[in-house]
């Protein structure tokens, strides 16, 4: 025997990146379980809470900010990045739930808010306290105002939340919040802000957090001079148009920066962005190699339900990621938008923002939102799950006025007060409020509809057909199908007026039909069954799927 003929010796592959097509569930920790009966929920609750998860079937959670905050925009408004706010509880209590995760195999992302702090903030306050002139201002952005006696804002620009971007203080100075007043932006090109946010990556990181979510990943840095965004500021905030204030190529730097941080630390650790840029191919900078990891697809999260568009964002989102290597990263719902539910009903449905949420028949918001729902994780790449989705909440439409803490509801101009429809505290178990949410008697911070003890974790556990085992069997599926592994290996397939239909390819390929016209339709019998997201018609050998369901098939 020669030495030629002796096999190599086994080189073991690399596992694959974790985040290339994991499932990421979105907790917004208010929202989410209550451990001490205050009505909000809180880091203890969610630790208590895991084993949900585990069973449930997903790779990671996400946590929106629990960090100390005013909570003027429900703790995006951070007044300190390094300690946990007592409304949520303690360091060490997130320390706890980062190593309950770990123990049972699921990853934690954290929220990060670079583009601006809390007025609480302590440069803020040290900003405000050292008058005109002060090194603190010079972090944030200060500037004297227009007019005779600088009585007009130094810009145009107006605030995400309505009303202009600026505030003026009393020493006459105006400085800019993009957002709430109660939020002003930092100037990222002063290198303490840069610094900063470097050290507070580290230690979460040291804490054992494997990523990070990068909110407003597109703000930081504003054109030079701050010049005025002219006539349709409301698009170029929305990331529509080319703006001064957004998707700056100077933001690249920093992630690029990052990077080198996030892969010093051992198990892949990884950032998704925030980033409303006004094309997927300028989504698509934020994930180059030496970039963050993953960027939110909200151009898919508002595309309408037909299989033209449906065929076409998600055909360009695949060949826009691929230009730069990057998975795609799949969204349906979070906490700023009209729950998918209610949303993909609705007249104008690919519309995401700015806009009240309208009446629809639950029955059928639902029926299209598991059929979304299964098309979304059948999708190569990654996909985030917001809580509750997996229980096919619906948007609350009918809050009232006094119960809203949305600071956009609140800034008359702005935004309809939108996004607290979609952040009622999750049901659990039992027939009245706060269905288990937390401890019996404690309330919930937002009232939850009496109509929610039909869709509690409780009553659809282990029952067939439900949501919830709808999504644990999508997210077993996905696990065990070896198709489903791949990250760009999507196919499209003929399919019947009104169907879309592609495969994936593997040791055994995989297809997903879905019916989005408004007649059934005889698919045949391309496979084995896999799973379906409503019932269906027609026999065995010719499966006829009704309107708004989706089925997976191996073959
Ligand atoms: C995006 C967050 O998702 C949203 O909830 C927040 O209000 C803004 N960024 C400002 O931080
Ligand atoms: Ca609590």
């Amino acid at each position: 025997m020669t030495d030629a003929l002796i096999a190599p010796p086994a080189v073991e592959a690399p596992p694959a990146s974790w985040w290339r097509n994991a499932v990421i569930y979105q907790i917004y920790p208010r929202s989410f379980a209550d451990s001490n009966g205050d009505g909000i929920g809180d880091l203890p609750g969610i630790t208590g809470r895991l084993p949900y998860l585990r069973d449930l079937g997903v790779d990671a959670v996400w946590l929106s900010p629990f960090y100390s905050s005013p909570q003027a925009d429900a703790g995006y408004d951070v007044a300190d990045y390094r300690t946990v706010d007592p409304i949520f509880g303690t360091v060490a209590d997130a320390s706890e739930l980062i190593t309950g995760a770990h123990a049972l195999g699921l990853r934690v992302i954290v929220d990060l808010v670079p583009n601006h702090s809390s007025e609480e903030h302590e440069w803020f306050r040290k900003a405000l306290a050292g008058g005109p002139g002060s090194p603190f201002r010079e972090r944030y952005h200060f500037r004297t105002g227009k007019g005779d006696n600088g009585e007009l804002p130094p810009n145009d620009w107006p605030s995400i939340f309505g009303g202009p971007a600026w505030t003026r203080v009393a020493d006459g100075e105006w400085y800019l919040h993009l957002f709430a007043a109660e939020q002003p932006d930092f100037n990222w090109e002063h290198p303490a802000v840069r610094d900063e946010f470097k050290t507070i990556l580290r230690f979460w990181l040291d804490l054992g957090v494997d990523g990070f979510r990068v909110d407003v990943a597109h703000g930081l840095v504003k054109e030079d001079g701050l010049p005025d965004v002219g006539s349709h500021a409301e698009w170029h905030l929305l990331g529509v148009g080319e703006s001064p204030c957004f998707d700056r190529d100077g933001v690249h730097e920093i992630y690029r920066d990052w990077r080198r941080i996030l892969d010093e630390y051992p198990g892949e650790r990884i950032a998704v962005a925030e980033a409303w840029a006004p094309s997927l191919a300028r989504v698509s900078h934020y994930v180059r190699g030496d970039e963050l990891h993953q960027a939110f697809n909200f151009s898919y999260l508002g595309t309408a339900w037909n299989v033209h568009e449906q065929w076409q964002i998600i055909d360009e989102s695949l060949a826009a990621m691929r230009t730069v290597g990057a998975p795609t990263t799949w969204t349906l719902s979070n906490h700023d938008v009209v729950r998918h539910t209610t949303r993909l009903m609705q007249a104008g449905e690919g519309e995401v923002a700015g806009r009240k949420p309208a009446e629809v028949d639950q029955e059928a918001g639902l029926r299209r939102a598991r059929a979304a729902s299964a098309l979304m994780l059948a999708l190569p790449g990654s996909a985030y799950v917001y809580q509750g989705e997996e229980l096919g909440l619906p948007e609350v439409i009918d809050l009232p006025p006094e119960v809203r803490q949305d600071p956009a509801f609140h800034r008359a101009t702005g935004q309809d007060g939108y996004r607290d429809g979609c952040r009622v505290p999750i049901p659990w178990s039992g027939t009245a409020a706060p269905y288990g949410f937390g401890p019996d008697g404690g309330g919930s911070w937002l009232p939850q509809p009496d109509s929610w003890a039909g869709l509690s974790v409780a009553a659809q556990a282990g029952v067939d057909g439900s949501t919830l085992e709808l999504y644990r069997a999508a997210l077993a599926v996905r696990k065990a199908h070896p198709a489903l592994a791949g990250t760009d290996n999507l196919r499209w397939v003929p399919a019947p007026a009104g169907v879309l239909a592609f495969e994936r390819d593997g040791a055994e390929n995989f297809r997903c039909t879905v019916n989005m016209g408004d007649q059934p339709v005889a698919v045949g019998r391309p496979g084995e069954l896999l799973l379906a997201s409503g019932p269906l018609d027609g026999t065995p050998d010719n499966v006829v799927l009704p309107p708004d369901t989706t089925a997976w098939w191996s073959i």
